[in-house]
C-alpha cells in the first residue's frame, strides 16, 4: 500500500505507517494540478485542512481506497464524490478536544485577570497595579452551549475551578449531563439569564447560525463574559461588538470568526476587552501528535479491512465487501 500525506503533519504519522510496511510520501504544498498528476500512484491520501479533495482529484485517484482527514471537520473533502468513487472518508475527532478546552480556559483566565493588557503594560515600563483588578472564577456560573467532546472537557475544568456548571444541549440526555456534574438546563434563555460566563461548543448548523445574536445577548446577565472557540458563524459579530461597547458584555474571548482570516477592519480587534486568537484553540504540539497517530492507526485499520472509528461516508461501508 502506498500513502500520500499532502499537508504538513507530525512525522509520527509516517513512522507508524512505515513500521507496518506502508510506503509513505510526505509532500505538503503541492498545487492542485501537481496533486492530480501524482494521485494515481496512491492507495491512501492523508490531509489536514489545506488540501481540497475535489471530485476531479478523487476520479484521478484510480487506486484510492481511503482519504484520512487528520483532524475533525471534513469540509475540505467532497464526501459525496468520494462515496460515488467508492473511496472511504474518515477523520480523527477528539484528538484536539482537550487542547480546545484548555484554550477556552486560557481565554477565560486572561479575561478574568487582564493578563494580556497587564503584560503589555509592564513591558512598556509601567507599573499600573490599580488598573488590572480582575475577578475570581470560583463561585461564578459557567454556561456551556454544546456538551459534546469539547464542552464536556470545559465542564470538567469549570468544576475544578469551583464554578457552578450549567449546560444546554438539546441532543444529550439529561442524566448523561448530570453524571458529568453538569446541571442540565433545557431552556437556552434560562441558561443565558443565569450564567456569568457563556461559552460556545456547538457545531455550526442552520440551527446554531448566529446563536449568539442581539436577541440572545439581551437575555444574558449584564456584564457577562462570552467565549467562542467553536465556529465563528455561531456568533453575530456585529451584535457582540455592540454589546461589548455598551458594557452589556464585560469581555469576550474569540478564537473563531465569521470570516477567516478576520479583517483588520473588524472593529472587535480595536476593543481592549477582547482577547483574540487566530483559530488555534485545537492546535497544540500534543493535539498535533494525537491527530497524527490517530489518522495513521485508522489507515492501518482500513488496510486490515476493519471499519474506521469515524467514517465520513458511513453509507459506503456496507457496499465495500471486497475490503473484508
Ligand atoms: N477552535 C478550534 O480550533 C476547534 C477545535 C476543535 C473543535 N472546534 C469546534 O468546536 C465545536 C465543538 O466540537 P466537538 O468536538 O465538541 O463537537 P461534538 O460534535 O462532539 O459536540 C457538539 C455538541 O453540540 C451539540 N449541539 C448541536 N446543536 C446544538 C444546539 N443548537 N444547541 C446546543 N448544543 C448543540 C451537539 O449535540 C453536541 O453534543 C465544533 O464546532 C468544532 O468544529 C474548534
Amino acid at each position: 500500500m502506498k500513502v500520500l500525506i499532502s499537508d504538513k503533519l507530525e512525522p509520527g504519522c509516517a513512522s507508524i505507517l512505515e513500521n507496518k510496511g506502508v510506503e509513505v510520501d510526505h509532500k505538503p504544498g503541492l498545487s492542485p494540478g501537481e496533486l492530480q498528476a501524482i494521485i494515481p500512484e496512491y492507495d491512501g491520501l492523508i490531509v489536514r485542512s489545506g488540501t481540497r479533495v475535489t471530485e476531479a482529484l478523487l476520479q484521478a485517484g484510480r487506486r484510492l481506497r481511503v482519504v484520512g482527514r487528520a483532524g475533525t471537520g471534513v469540509d475540505n473533502i467532497d464526501v459525496g464524490a468520494a462515496t460515488r468513487c467508492g473511496v472511504i472518508v474518515m477523520n480523527t475527532p477528539g484528538g484536539n478536544s482537550v487542547s480546545t478546552a484548555e484554550h477556552t480556559f486560557a481565554m477565560l483566565m486572561s479575561l478574568a485577570r487582564h493578563i494580556p493588557q497587564a503584560s503589555a503594560s509592564v513591558k512598556t515600563g509601567k507599573w499600573e497595579r490599580g488598573q488590572y483588578i480582575g475577578i475570581e472564577l470560583a463561585g461564578k456560573t459557567l454556561g456551556i452551549l454544546g456538551l459534546g467532546k469539547v464542552g464536556r472537557e470545559v465542564a470538567l475544568r469549570g468544576a475544578a475551578f469551583k464554578m457552578k456548571v450549567l449546560g444546554y444541549d438539546p441532543y444529550v440526555p439529561r442524566d448523561e449531563l448530570e453524571r458529568r456534574e453538569v446541571q442540565p438546563v433545557s431552556d437556552l434563555a434560562d441558561l443565558l439569564a443565569r450564567a456569568d460566563i457563556v461559552t460556545c461548543h456547538t457545531p455550526h448548523t442552520p440551527e446554531t447560525h448566529h446563536l449568539i445574536s442581539e436577541k440572545t445577548i439581551a437575555r444574558m446577565k449584564d456584564g457577562a463574559i462570552f467565549i467562542n472557540t467553536s465556529r465563528g458563524k455561531v456568533q453575530d459579530e456585529r451584535a457582540v461588538f455592540e454589546a461589548l461597547t455598551r458594557g452589556k458584555l464585560r469581555a469576550a474571548g474569540l478564537d473563531v470568526w465569521e470570516e477567516e482570516p478576520t479583517s483588520l477592519d473588524n472593529p472587535l480587534l480595536n476593543l481592549d476587552n477582547v482577547v483574540c486568537t487566530p483559530h488555534v484553540a485545537g492546535v497544540s504540539e500534543t493535539a498535533n501528535r494525537n491527530i497524527a497517530v490517530g489518522v495513521a492507526s485508522e489507515i492501518l485499520r482500513v488496510m486490515r479491512g476493519e471499519k474506521p472509528k469515524a467514517l465520513g461516508n458511513p453509507d459506503l461501508w456496507p457496499r465495500l465487501t471486497h475490503l473484508r
